[in-house]
């Protein structure tokens, strides 16, 4: 049987993965009315991982006949000053995740939650390809800050995403 610690901090992960799905629509509705469409496909083609991060979670605990808490979501950020700092605000969620799964993953280690463990692996190695993804993001958009002609290019470049993953069923 799971550890009751490691099955709370599994429910509050899958709040978290929805913190950020509902974090990134935020951003890419910003997107939308600023008329930065590649920006906002991007950043919805991000949300979607996210979810797609909690229905993993969600997954492991049914199969592990243990409860799903659906805990309440707190209203994301929809108001941002430029493109600079909605990828500051995604760096900054990135990194606080990665915090967070390592903690869970240090909990599971004392509690020899093997099953947990091999879980929150993945989550592990996914955190370090969302992090560099989310600083070069960052990096490119302070590079073309001032420059509304590149920021245009760099929208077209965001547009261009091939998302990983079908629409949510
Ligand atoms: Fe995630
Ligand atoms: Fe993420």
């Amino acid at each position: 049987m799971i550890h009751e610690l490691i099955h709370n901090a599994l429910n509050k992960q899958i709040n978290a993965e929805f913190t950020a799905w509902y974090g990134y629509l935020g951003m890419a509705a910003w997107c939308s009315g600023k008329q930065l469409h590649g920006c906002a496909k991007w950043l919805r083609g991000q949300a979607q991982e996210e979810h797609s991060h909690a229905m993993k979670l969600y997954e492991f605990l049914v199969a592990r006949n243990l409860n799903v808490q659906l805990l309440p979501l707190d209203e994301p950020r929809t108001e941002f000053d430029s493109v600079v700092d909605i990828f500051q605000e995604a760096l900054k969620s990135e990194e606080k995740n990665t915090k967070r799964i390592h903690k869970i993953f240090e909990l599971a280690m004392e509690q020899k939650a093997f099953a947990s463990l091999v879980e929150l692996q993945w989550f592990i190695t996914e955190q370090v390809e969302e992090e560099a993804t989310a600083r070069d993001n960052l990096a490119k958009a302070e590079l073309v800050a001032d420059d509304p002609a590149a920021v245009l290019d760099l929208d077209e470049i965001l547009g261009s995403r091939k998302l990983k993953l079908q629409p949510a069923s």
